[in-house]
């Protein structure tokens, strides 16, 4: 079958966000989606990571987690390309004032979900999250997860990500993002017929 999306030039297809908890698989996901779908891919916390220079575990060390926020907003704002790209958010990214809006108006969200239990089996033993080197990760996931999943699920279409496969989930976050794309596409058509028609 063809792919809808080869009506779309590489260099006009929206981004897409991929955004949700530590742990649910934003990444893999994230590189499989760009490749299945010929974009390039990105990661916000290796690309401040490159930007500043130092890990983000040193960031928070040195200049607390409020100073790593405001690099995540200037990356949303002004550190990445604006099309053709897959990505992937650091799980407090979506959380600041006015940081849903940015993401929706910067391309395709999709939001990963897992349980706690999945989240915490893939992250234990993990020292490069500071939010979660507590004493007990567990409550500190259950306790965030219940603030953050409200914010997630309003700024991004949802994906479960809970004991399914790389590759199903690569595939089904996939076909959001075509959907999408080719909806928007249709919406600018109409739009662009409208204003021909009053012209
Ligand atoms: C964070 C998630 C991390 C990273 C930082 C803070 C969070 O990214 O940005 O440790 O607040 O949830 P991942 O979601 O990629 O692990």
């Amino acid at each position: 079958m063809r792919n809808p999306l080869n009506q779309i030039a590489v260099k006009d297809r929206p981004n897409l966000y991929l955004i949700g908890f530590m742990g649910v698989g934003k990444s893999a996901v994230g590189r499989g989606v760009a490749k299945k779908l010929g974009l390039e891919f990105l990661d916000s916390d290796r690309e401040i990571e490159i930007k500043e220079g130092r890990a983000i575990s040193a960031i928070f060390a040195e200049e607390g987690e409020a100073a790593f926020r405001q690099m995540e907003r200037r990356f949303m704002e002004e550190g990445h390309p604006k099309t053709s790209h897959v990505v992937s958010c650091g799980g407090g990214l979506p959380m600041g004032p006015g940081m849903t809006e940015l993401l929706k108006s910067s391309g395709i969200v999709v939001c990963m979900f897992a349980s706690a239990e999945t989240i915490l089996s893939r992250v234990a033993g993990n020292d490069k999250r500071p939010l979660l080197s507590v004493e007990n990760p567990e409550e500190r996931i259950r306790s965030l997860l219940a603030e953050r999943e409200p914010v997630y699920m309003k700024t991004g279409i949802g994906v479960s990500a809970d004991r399914r496969g790389l590759f199903d989930v690569i595939e089904n976050v996939a076909r959001v993002y075509v959907r999408e794309a080719m909806n928007r596409r249709k919406g600018m058509i109409r739009k662009v017929k409208r204003e021909d028609g009053n012209g």
